[in-house]
């Protein structure tokens, strides 16, 4: 059993995983880390570096440098990052050299809550809590084209599912930590529901998953 309550909440791209660990974040008043921003940044370095990025050393050297403050650029949130990140991400040591930072972010007194691919089935494995976001590559890519005309970034919604459905395979069809629900993650598809719905289920489910692991304590 865990002496920190992590939530680990892990899901394919634009489920809507991220909205749903912030709020889950405020519910329980624990910190929350978005783990595709490290990969995003590694994507992001190596590309800004000319390196290749199917080069596994030389995308691992960019993961070493990596720092905290460099989670906030802008410019990780954008379409061509979240493609340099799931390039990335298929490389085991660059994983591995993610692994310290994401291990020491969930160890914090209280717990935490991290979101990403392979957090409830890699990283944090004992979570009491974990959940598994879907929903259809439709409803994503509709989401990610409004949230990326939101932030100026005009695309077509048709290269954006296409995006999707290339991101879904590469993440779920890498040998190094593919992207899976945990055996014992708690599924929720999100497809039908507003974001609102789904951060309000989501927080039911971690409910019932704390008060368990209250009285295991
Ligand atoms: O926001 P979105 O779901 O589009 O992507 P993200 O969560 O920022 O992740 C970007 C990419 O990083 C994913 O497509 C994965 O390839 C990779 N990733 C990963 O492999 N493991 C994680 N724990 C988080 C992200």
């Amino acid at each position: 059993m865990t002496e920190f309550f992590v939530i680990a909440v892990d899901g394919p791209a634009a489920s809507g995983k991220g909205t749903i660990a912030t709020g889950l974040g405020r519910a329980f008043d624990l910190p929350v880390l978005d783990t595709g921003l490290l990969y995003r940044a590694v994507g992001v370095l190596t590309h800004r570096a000319g390196e290749d990025l199917d080069d596994e050393a030389a995308a691992r050297a960019a993961a070493l440098t990596l720092t905290a403050d460099q989670l906030e650029d802008p410019a990780l949130r954008t379409r061509a990052a979240g493609e340099l990140a799931s390039r990335v991400a298929i490389h085991g040591r660059v994983r591995e050299a993610l692994l310290e930072f994401q291990n020491t972010f969930a160890q914090q007194e209280g717990g935490a809550v991290l979101d990403g691919r392979d957090i409830g089935t890699v990283i944090c494995p004992d979570a009491p809590a974990k959940l598994y976001v879907t929903a259809t590559p439709e409803v994503r890519a509709h989401r990610r084209w409004k949230q990326l005309g939101g932030q100026g970034e005009e695309v077509a919604y048709e290269d954006v599912l296409a995006d999707i459905r290339r991101r879904d395979a590469r993440d779920g069809g890498r040998d190094a930590a593919p992207m899976k629900p945990a055996p014992d993650a708690v599924l929720l598809d999100t497809s039908e529901m507003t974001i609102e719905q789904a951060a309000d289920a989501a927080r039911r489910i971690v409910e019932a998953a704390r008060a368990r692991w209250e009285s295991s304590r």
